[in-house]
């Protein structure tokens, strides 16, 4: 059998200074099958000596080089001898530390932009035989393109995009400018023999379509790595790491139905089969048919031990009379961690929980901007490792959502599990508006069946991040026969979003959304409008609440 060799080998550091795209640069590294991990740039030499970088890549920042107390990093980077690519904020910082000169642009340069390519040598190789052949893609966009070069200007350019108030007016010594913009005369820097690299635009965004190839060269013609991290190599190395931690103890683990509990399951069971139990609460507040899909993709399809609570009554006791949306969370929050604590306790001799949490989470708590403030308490199981003396294993903390969901898939686990749209913790609790009582969930449940049968037979599931129904906590009056009737609102939401941070209400096709109305109104008693939400967020939320 070939020795394994492992992503862990070849780690890309990102060193963050602001930028709304550091995570984007990560996403990219790591679609180009090379490992990478975000770092605040305060960062510790020795933090960094341990971290044994392959190639660092600075991001961009909102900041500017030339204001006081900008963010820097120890200048000692650049004498690593580890091939550098500074983007934006990113190579101005590293032309202000090697000694060449930023000054403030006469012109702010904001949004497409042409780059000029003075130099195919490495970073730039290949890109224009690209730029041929994806001409089509790039027709497409031709109208966004500011004043399109002419001429033998036009052969050599490429569509970026630029976000930078600062420019570089002298670059340091040992650096040739390579390519240029019309506002940025020196748009891409290189020191090859440090091999140390800055570029103005940000490769990693999708409005620089030639991007990712531009990348590729850094990782693998200027720092010569190789192609280790995949989903297939991330589940071997998982499944040895976790082997070789859990020996043979017992891991529990709480499935909630969703994406990342349900992957970390699957692939803790491929690592230790049977020493797993995963603990399945239905707090009542999941979708239709969720409790029974859940059971049977566990325990019919990969044969996995689960114990099933049906734990129902006991969350619609705790919420009764209860409208306040963070009093709801509140209430569901602790009486999941109090039925998860009563079963976790039935499973003797466990000493291991593990959890679906994602790497998103992890750099929140060291990001550069700080832990994010807190707008929702979510729910999960804090506090329950140390209670019950559990050691946590985090299966997935090295990945993104879209990373899990390809593991999910390598690990032939079903699409409607894999695809799943993020549902909350506290359900469809968050859905109600009001109090939330059996028969108004039964009501909300079969508006919410209606929408997603409607939007995934239209062939929209996968474009769409998230759609559903809410019930609203006020009464209209209709007519229905010869009736008077005063009676329920449903609201349908669909939005279009990259990571739930911000999203775009979806513009469904008119005879769709007649479709979903008529079924509710006519399939759901007790309903007699409905209304569809236009708003997106910000200044909205995704959930109602
Ligand atoms: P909002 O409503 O704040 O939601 O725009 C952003 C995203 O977060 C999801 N959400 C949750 N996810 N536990 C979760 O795991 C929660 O308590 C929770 N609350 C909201 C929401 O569905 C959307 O995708």
């Amino acid at each position: 059998m070939p020795v394994l060799k492992d992503y862990h080998q070849q780690k890309v550091l990102i060193l963050d200074f602001g930028s709304q795209y550091t995570m984007l640069i990560a996403r990219r590294v790591r679609e180009l099958g090379v490992y990478s991990e975000i770092y605040p740039p305060a960062i510790s030499r020795d933090r960094i000596r341990q971290f044994d970088p392959k190639a660092i890549i600075l991001s961009g920042g909102p900041a500017s080089i030339l204001d006081q107390g900008s963010p820097t990093c120890p200048k000692e980077l650049f004498e690593m001898g580890v091939p550098i690519l500074g983007i934006c904020y990113g190579m101005q910082l590293m032309t202000h530390l090697l000694g060449g000169k930023v000054s403030k642009s006469k012109k702010r340069e904001y949004g497409p932009a042409e780059l000029g390519i003075d130099d195919q040598t490495d970073l730039f190789a290949g890109v224009l035989k690209k730029k041929i052949a994806e001409k089509e893609s790039a027709k497409l966009h031709h109208d966004s393109v500011r004043e399109p070069l002419t001429g033998r200007r036009e052969a050599l350019g490429i569509r970026v995009w630029m976000s930078h108030g600062d420019r570089i007016e002298k670059p340091p010594k040992g650096f040739a400018g390579i390519a240029h913009s019309e506002n940025s005369p020196l748009a891409a820097i290189a020191d090859r023999k440090r091999k140390i690299f800055g570029v103005q635009f940000h490769p990693e965004v999708a409005h620089t379509p030639l991007g990712k190839y531009i990348l590729s060269n850094f990782l693998f013609k200027i720092a010569r790595l190789d192609k280790l991290f995949s989903p297939g190599s991330f589940i071997e190395n998982t499944v040895k790491s976790l082997r070789e931690k859990v020996g043979n103890k017992k891991v529990i683990l709480g499935l909630s139905g969703g994406v990342d509990s349900s992957v970390a399951a699957v692939l803790v069971h491929k690592a230790i089969g049977k020493q797993l139990l995963c603990i399945f609460v239905n707090n009542g507040l999941l979708r239709k048919n969720e409790p029974d899909l859940v059971v049977e993709v566990f325990r019919k399809h990969f044969k996995i031990p689960l114990r099933y609570v049906d734990a129902t009554d006991l969350f619609l006791k705790k919420l009764k009379g209860v409208s306040d949306p963070e009093q709801k969370r509140k209430s569901i929050g602790h009486t999941f961690i109090q039925v998860f604590e009563q079963e976790a306790r039935k499973a003797k001799g466990a000493e291991f929980l593990a959890q679906g949490t994602l790497y998103p989470d992890v750099i929140e708590s060291t990001s550069f901007r700080g832990p994010s403030s807190k707008i929702k308490s979510h729910h999960n199981v804090g506090g329950l490792p140390e209670k019950m003396r559990l050691k946590l294993i985090e299966p997935l903390r090295e990945l993104f959502k879209d990373e899990v969901r390809m593991v999910g898939a390598e690990l032939g686990m079903p699409d409607q599990v894999v695809w799943r749209p993020p549902f909350p913790g506290p359900g469809l609790a968050v859905r109600i508006l009001g109090e939330v009582t059996r028969e108004r969930l039964g009501k909300l449940r079969e508006a919410d069946a209606i929408v997603r049968e409607e939007i995934e037979n239209a062939g929209l599931g996968k474009e769409i991040w998230q759609y559903f129904a809410v019930l609203l906590p006020v009464k209209s009056v209709g007519v229905m026969g010869d009736e008077r009737t005063y009676e329920n609102v449903v609201a349908v939401r669909a939005v279009k979003s990259l990571d739930g941070m911000t999203a775009d209400w979806a513009d469904l096709p008119h005879p769709l959304l007649g479709r979903i109305s008529n079924r509710i109104i006519n399939e759901v008693k007790g309903v007699n409008r409905v209304t569809y939400d236009i708003s997106s967020k910000p200044p909205s939320t995704i959930e109602w609440e």
